[in-house]
């Protein structure tokens, strides 16, 4: 049993760069139409450009419950209704606890978690209309463990994971699968700058690619067509566990 994306209408998040714009080649290379949302214009115009007919940019802010409604009807009247959520914007905010301000910790929480909420709230009526569908929440290996020094980024995709069961639970009866994808390091500007020596400890000892993670996307799209409200893991293996090193005798 498979889940065709031909034809079938998307909404993609933070598209215009990383990760999102993997998603949206991919998604379009597998047949579907797809809304590529950001609110960086311009890299979102050049991606939609570049792909031609089957991509539309539409600028929308994840936080703004208004921008929501209007790309989810405004892709309903180009293309039909919406079979395919990919609740992938984010971004990350460094430093520990006690100097980490609140508003950084607000605008975290707001994007990367609030951001996905309004995201489904706002598409699940199109997609019952379509019969059904999938939804993929983007979080991270950042919600499955904590890391110093992340704690909203961290809180955030904890409760993307969450949000993610009661989804699945929710609409289920409707035809609609809701899966969450964890990427351990991967190679986007949102790491630009960062030291990535931890990726020397992982079984898969390098960063990952953003094709990687939109090979499992399509997999969890195409394929997982009996899998709801589950994590799948991509990261080298960066949260299997630690090697002891054998002691000298
Ligand atoms: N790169 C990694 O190592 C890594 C690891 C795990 C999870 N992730 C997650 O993957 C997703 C994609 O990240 P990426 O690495 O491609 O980063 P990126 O910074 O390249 O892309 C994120 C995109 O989200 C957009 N965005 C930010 N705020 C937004 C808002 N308010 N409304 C709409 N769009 C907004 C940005 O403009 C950008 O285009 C994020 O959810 C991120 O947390 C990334």
């Amino acid at each position: 049993m498979t889940m065709s994306l031909d034809g079938a209408v998307a909404i993609v998040t933070g598209a215009a760069r990383g990760m999102g714009a993997e998603h949206v080649r991919g998604l379009v290379a597998a047949g579907a139409r797809v809304v590529a949302t950001d609110i960086l214009d311009e890299e979102g115009r050049a991606l939609a450009d570049d792909l031609g007919d089957a991509v539309m940019y539409r600028r929308l802010d994840v936080t703004d419950a208004d921008a929501w409604d209007t790309v989810v009807a405004q892709a309903e009247e180009a293309w039909g209704p919406v079979k395919v959520l990919v609740n992938n914007a984010g971004i990350v905010m460094f430093g520990p606890i006690e100097s980490l301000s609140p508003s950084d910790w607000q605008r975290a929480i707001d994007i990367n978690l609030t951001g996905v909420f309004l995201g489904m709230h706002a598409v699940v009526p199109s997609m019952r209309r379509a019969n059904g569908g999938a939804i993929v929440n983007i979080s991270s290996t950042a919600g499955l463990q904590g890391y110093a020094n992340l704690g909203a980024y961290v809180a955030s995709k904890w409760g993307v994971r969450g949000l993610t069961k009661t989804a699945a639970l929710e609409l289920g009866p409707d035809n609609i699968r809701v899966n969450s994808i964890h990427p351990g390091p991967i190679r986007t500007p949102m790491i630009d700058g960062v030291s990535l020596d931890m990726v020397k400890s992982q079984p898969i000892p390098r960063v990952g690619e953003p094709e990687e993670v939109t090979a499992m996307l399509l997999f969890i799209l195409q394929d997982a067509t009996y899998s709801t409200g589950h994590e799948f893991i991509i990261d080298g293996g960066t949260i299997v566990g630690a090697t002891v090193d054998v002691p000298d005798t």
